[in-house]
């Protein structure tokens, strides 16, 4: 079953921060966050959910190694990523896929990059239990946690009566991830009427992003992402194959498909794509303008650009206006 999404709640706080008026209030609005992500009903935020969450995301006792924690590869010092091409993992193992940003991960209606986890209660479990991974069965944990002093304490705080298992570590974890949120940006400040918020370079980027780039044709709303999968054309290293989306569902426009990633802080989290394919935005930009490199399943949305060389830079500037005051992270004490 899924759970039910407080979108009422949502379209409220959407609704309170959409402050803003004159002609230009309704093309700013689609890129306002609202206040805070939804909620599945039976796992509503709260202080003590939190805290027992953001305990377990740094507790590298959540690995079989007891030494790698969700936060080794989604390090909030590194956009909640790891600033490698592709995540490392038990063992140094060396993952096929990059370890994506965790920022604003909230609200997005399927996870990964060929979306096969529905939610992040369930999708937390599985970095968990991977061999590649983290490398710890979860009846394991189970009895590790329990055994650890301080913990039952604050599980029991947060789901009482609920005991520590699979599903409490899960929603915990899910609680803390939904509190990661991109802060405001120049480019907000901008929409919001500061025109001295952002560079010329940055305003004429925007511009391409909206028109001769067709970039906000996936990239959309405040998320900059339409939820959705899409084959961009990107090359595999070394003539590897990854279908992406297409070994969840098979039909042809998922092969090679890939989730449209957001670009709230993207600036902070090099290298780029699903493989890890670039280093810099700068080569991002001139893969679109190429119109990608693989055209087989190619989306339609994707073509040559042929854009300026000032275009490209004004396209990069733009992007890293999106780069948001950052989230405050304390550390949590690991109980003992
Ligand atoms: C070894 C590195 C590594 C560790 C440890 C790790 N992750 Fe990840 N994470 C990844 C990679 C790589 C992906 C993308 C995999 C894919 O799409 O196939 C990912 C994807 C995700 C996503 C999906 C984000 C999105 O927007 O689609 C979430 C959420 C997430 N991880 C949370 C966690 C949590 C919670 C933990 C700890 C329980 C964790 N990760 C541990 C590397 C890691
Ligand atoms: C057809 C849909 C589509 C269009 C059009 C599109 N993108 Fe993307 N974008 C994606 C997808 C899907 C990915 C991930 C692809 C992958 O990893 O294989 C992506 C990845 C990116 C990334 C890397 C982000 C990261 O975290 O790895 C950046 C930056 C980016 N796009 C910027 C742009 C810009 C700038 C434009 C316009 C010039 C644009 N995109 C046009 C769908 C699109």
């Amino acid at each position: 079953m899924k759970p039910m999404v407080t979108l009422a709640a949502l379209g409220a706080a959407a609704i309170a921060l959409a402050a803003v008026s004159g002609a230009d209030a309704s093309r700013y609005d689609q890129y306002l966050r609202p206040a805070k992500a939804p909620e599945p009903a039976d796992n509503i935020g709260n202080p003590a959910r939190v805290e027992l969450g953001k305990t377990l995301f740094f507790d590298p006792r959540l690995s079989g190694s007891n030494w790698i924690s969700c936060a080794t590869c989604h390090n909030p010092s590194r956009g909640w990523s790891d600033g490698l091409p592709t995540g490392v993992g038990h063992g140094m193992q060396v993952l096929k896929r990059a370890t994506p940003s965790l920022i604003n991960c909230g609200f997005n209606t399927t996870l990964m990059w060929d979306g096969r986890a529905p939610n992040l209660e369930e999708q937390a479990l599985g970095p968990i239990a991977a061999a590649a991974e983290m490398n710890q069965d979860l009846p394991g944990l189970v009895s590790k946690l329990s055994a650890i002093q301080g913990y039952p304490k604050l599980f029991n705080a947060a789901y009482p009566g609920e005991g520590i298992s699979e599903k409490t570590i899960g929603k915990a974890i899910a609680a803390y991830e939904r509190t990661i949120l991109s802060g405001e940006s120049p480019f907000d400040r901008w929409r919001k009427g500061d025109a001295r918020a952002v560079d010329a370079a940055a305003k004429r980027g925007f511009e391409v992003f909206e028109g001769k780039g067709k970039c906000v044709k996936c990239h959309e709303g405040f998320n900059f992402t339409d939820n959705g999968f899409h084959n961009i054309g990107v090359k595999e290293p070394n003539g590897e194959v990854d279908v992406g989306r297409f070994a969840q569902r098979a039909l042809r426009v998922n092969y090679g498909a890939f989730r449209t990633p957001s670009l709230r802080d993207v600036a902070l989290t090099a290298p780029y794509m699903h493989n890890g394919a670039y280093a810099t935005l700068e080569e991002v930009v001139e893969h679109y303008d190429r119109g990608g490199d693989v055209t087989e399943h190619l989306s339609p949305n994707m073509s040559p650009l042929g854009l300026t060389a000032g275009e490209k830079s004004d396209l990069v500037a733009f992007m890293k206006s999106l780069t948001g005051k950052q989230l405050v992270v304390t550390l949590p004490h690991l109980p003992n």
